[in-house]
């Protein structure tokens, strides 16, 4: 059962709690207690993984006046972080982290288990990732993080569990680390909350901030009471608590995999409407009008490190549980398929250029538009570039160059087989022969026929103005070539 909270409620029901008599401060609190305590530093809140989630929810409790202790194990993370700066290119985050060290409020540990020994609320920010090799989640992260909390964990604190996860993970992976290695136990002792973290890169503070509310749940009622003080203090659209943790798990795949295979409708069709001569943007923009039908839109492939991996936890969690998702899976085969099927779309307009007959696929230059797996940021956690390159590489080209105004260098790039990354885009462009964009980067939509040297360009995101192009020289996902 769902129900929905606000800051409101939350702040009405101002729960006192009563713990085992313990000599701790922080056994008998109200929510203003609470607020208090966490302002004036008496309760620290340590974040576990300064990346793309921990740093922006770091920064979200320095600037409701916490006292922080970032978290992580990269050196390269924690020295940037010592100097006020973060890897994460999130808008608000350097200054919440500069000035929270200027005030004293901000420390960064490489001591996973002092962290927790020093803090009172631990939100748990590593990813659990997903293993290919084994068709399997990996928990590496999420597990040396929960022995550590566990190690330093004492009677009175919170713990909070935030990456997406296969169901069951919080309550039969954490928590039982957590007890064995504390040897106290939830509910009575400490509690447990789960958060799925929901933001949208780019905007992540002020997703956090002001967008959405915090889906909560708690290991019981206490841990869940809880949770609704300590999140209302920064979601500005309060609480969304749910009756079980599982439950909360679950609600973040499903987000995931309801726009995946949204998104592989969006590429099945799109290829459909390729072959009947019909423009799919127009056709959906017009289906979209009806308030039912919210349609994505298509794509060369589906990146980033959450979209991709979710459908991957609900299909390794239902083959255990011996129930078949099928669609969830053919939409991830869909989604898979669209880099090999641009490309070869894409090769399909060099049929047509004269100057291509004597040029076979090994001496042409192909220019990638976009190494971020989506315009606006520089993430390129499986990116689709990476397979179009694949792709184009198995078709025998050799020279590629990769245009990104985001990425400046990118260590998964092959080296030393005529792959240049650029951001310059006058030099990406110089002297190509087929030109494909990857990435709705922004700058792309302005492109021009002059701009691109007449090279023919497929769009895989469907942004540029056709009717500046020769419809010869232009291919665009959910059109095809022509005049459509
Ligand atoms: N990126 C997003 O936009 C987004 C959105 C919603 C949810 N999520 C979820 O949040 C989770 C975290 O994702 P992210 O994008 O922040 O990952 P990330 O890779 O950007 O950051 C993870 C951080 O954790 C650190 N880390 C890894 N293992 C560690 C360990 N054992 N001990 C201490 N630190 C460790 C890394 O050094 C890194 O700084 C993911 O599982 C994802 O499901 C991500």
């Amino acid at each position: 059962m769902v129900s929905a909270d606000n800051k409101h409620l939350a702040r009405e029901k101002s729960p006192r709690f009563t713990y085992p008599a313990q000599p701790s401060s922080v056994m008998d609190f109200s929510e203003s207690e609470i607020t208090k305590k966490i302002k004036s530093g008496d309760l620290k809140i340590a974040i576990y993984g300064l990346g793309h989630v921990g740093s922006p929810m770091a920064s979200v409790w320095l600037r409701a006046g916490a006292h922080v202790i970032g978290v992580d194990k990269s050196s390269s993370v924690l020295e940037r972080a010592n100097k006020g700066e973060s890897h994460v290119p999130e808008p608000g985050v350097n200054d919440a982290f500069a000035s929270g060290l200027a005030t004293k409020r901000f420390q960064i540990y490489d001591d996973l288990e002092k962290a927790s020994h020093d803090s009172y609320f631990k939100m748990i920010c590593v990813p659990v990732l997903f293993s290919h090799n084994n068709s399997s989640p990996d928990f590496t992260a999420v597990k040396e993080v929960s022995l550590a909390i566990g190690k330093g964990l004492k009677k009175g604190d919170v713990v909070a569990l935030n990456p997406s996860v296969p169901p069951g993970t919080t309550e039969d992976l954490v928590l039982p680390i957590l007890e064995k290695e504390s040897g106290l136990e939830v509910e009575n002792d400490f509690y447990m909350i789960y958060n799925p973290e929901r933001i949208y890169e780019g905007r992540a503070i002020q997703d956090i901030e002001e967008r959405y509310p915090a889906v909560i749940s708690g290991a019981g009622s206490k841990s869940l009471e809880i949770g609704k003080i300590i999140y209302s203090l920064i979601f500005k659209k309060g609480v969304l608590s749910v009756s079980n943790i599982k439950t909360a798990e679950t609600e973040k795949l499903l987000e995931g995999v309801y726009r995946d295979v949204n998104i592989a409708l969006a590429n099945e069709l799109a290829k459909f409407c390729e072959k009947i001569g019909v423009n799919f943007w127009e056709s959906r923009d017009a289906a979209n009008s009806q308030p039912f039908c919210h349609l994505h839109s298509p794509g060369v492939g589906v990146g980033g490190a959450c979209i991709p991996v979710y459908p991957q936890f609900i299909i390794y969690t239902a083959e255990e549980v011996k129930v078949n998702c099928d669609i969830t899976k053919l939409g991830r085969a869909v989604n898979d398929a669209m880099p090999a099927y641009c490309v070869r779309e894409a090769i399909k307009l060099l049929d047509g250029k004269k100057k291509m007959e004597d040029k076979s696929l090994d001496r042409i230059r192909v220019t990638l538009l976009g190494l971020a797996f989506r315009g606006g940021v520089s993430d390129t956690r499986l990116s689709p570039t990476y397979e179009v390159l694949k792709e184009f590489q198995k078709m025998g080209v050799k020279e590629i160059r990769v245009h990104d105004p985001l990425v400046k260098n990118d260590p998964l790039l092959p080296k030393h087989q005529n792959v240049i990354l650029s951001s310059d885009l006058t030099s990406a462009l110089d002297g190509t022969d087929l030109v494909m964009i990857v990435a709705d980067h922004a700058e792309y939509r302005a492109l021009t026929p002059d701009r691109i040297g007449g090279a023919p360009v497929y769009d895989g995101r469907g942004i540029l103005d056709r009717t500046i192009f020769n419809h010869h020289s232009l291919a665009s996902i959910g059109i095809g070539s022509g005049k459509n």
